[in-house]
């Protein structure tokens, strides 16, 4: 084997991954279908990829699944997509099975009261799962967790003289979790759309045209693989 190629075992594995899931309303487009038919699907793609993450031993994914601005969307596709979060929040059992980790980033005061509740017990449930962590950001804005972050901290009552970097990192809605190496989206679409600005400073993209709801765990090796290959400088040479 050539010195360039790394093995499965030797690779580096991004510790944390996060994925833009774009094109759900293309991919049921193409087929005539609803638009709410392009999410049912990406809802399972989601399921898919979160537990192959968690058995090849990533240890972070977030998911952007409805940001500040997808309110703006007809109301039954909003419906549709909230239901989807009920019924996956629901089976806590099966999350905890695959001893997943769940949790949210995202303003919770905009969401349905019921919708909180399921996200609180997924959370409280399942926080001894020792596998992946899965972040789900929903009513997620990156502007949104800044301006809620720059909020926190004039009301703890630092000065601004003692406000660094880090202040800014511990008062996001995650502040344990760290940055994401890798960033991906799929569906032809070439912007980070307000997700983790912050957090994605030293983040490596990865793009593909592939639409959402046919995303595929070899897509994912793909972009490990890529990630792999890049030679992460951090500013430095
Ligand atoms: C973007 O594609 C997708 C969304 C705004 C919704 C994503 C939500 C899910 C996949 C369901 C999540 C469920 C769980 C359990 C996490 P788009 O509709 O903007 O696609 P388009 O650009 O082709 O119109």
């Amino acid at each position: 084997m050539g010195i360039f190629k790394k093995n499965r075992t030797e690779r580096n594995l991004p510790r944390h991954i996060a994925i833009i899931m774009d094109g759900n309303g293309r991919w049921a487009k193409k087929r005539a279908l609803p638009r709410t038919a392009g999410h049912l699907v990406g809802s399972k793609k989601f399921k898919e990829i979160a537990k192959y993450c968690n058995k090849i031993g990533i240890q972070y994914l977030t998911v952007y699944a409805f940001s500040t601005e997808n309110w703006r969307r007809p109301k039954e596709e909003v419906d549709t997509i909230m239901d989807l979060f009920r019924d996956y929040l629901k089976d806590t059992y099966d999350i905890r099975n695959e001893n997943i980790r769940v949790r949210f980033l995202g303003d919770r005061k905009g969401m349905p009261d019921d919708l909180v509740e399921l996200m609180n017990a997924a959370e409280q449930d399942s926080k001894d799962c020792t596998g992946l962590t899965v972040f789900i950001a929903v009513n997620y804005g990156g502007r949104d967790e800044l301006a809620h972050a720059v909020r926190d901290i004039v009301n703890s009552g630092i000065s601004a003289q003692e406000i660094t970097e880090d202040t800014i990192s511990a008062h996001l809605y995650a502040p344990d979790c760290p940055d994401p190496e890798l960033i991906i989206r799929p569906s032809g679409e070439y912007r980070l759309s307000n997700f983790l600005i912050w957090q994605a400073a030293y983040s490596e993209f990865w793009y593909s045209d592939v639409l959402w709801p046919d995303f595929s765990t070899k897509d994912l090796e793909k972009a490990i693989d890529d990630f792999n290959r890049r030679n992460r400088r951090f500013g430095g040479v």
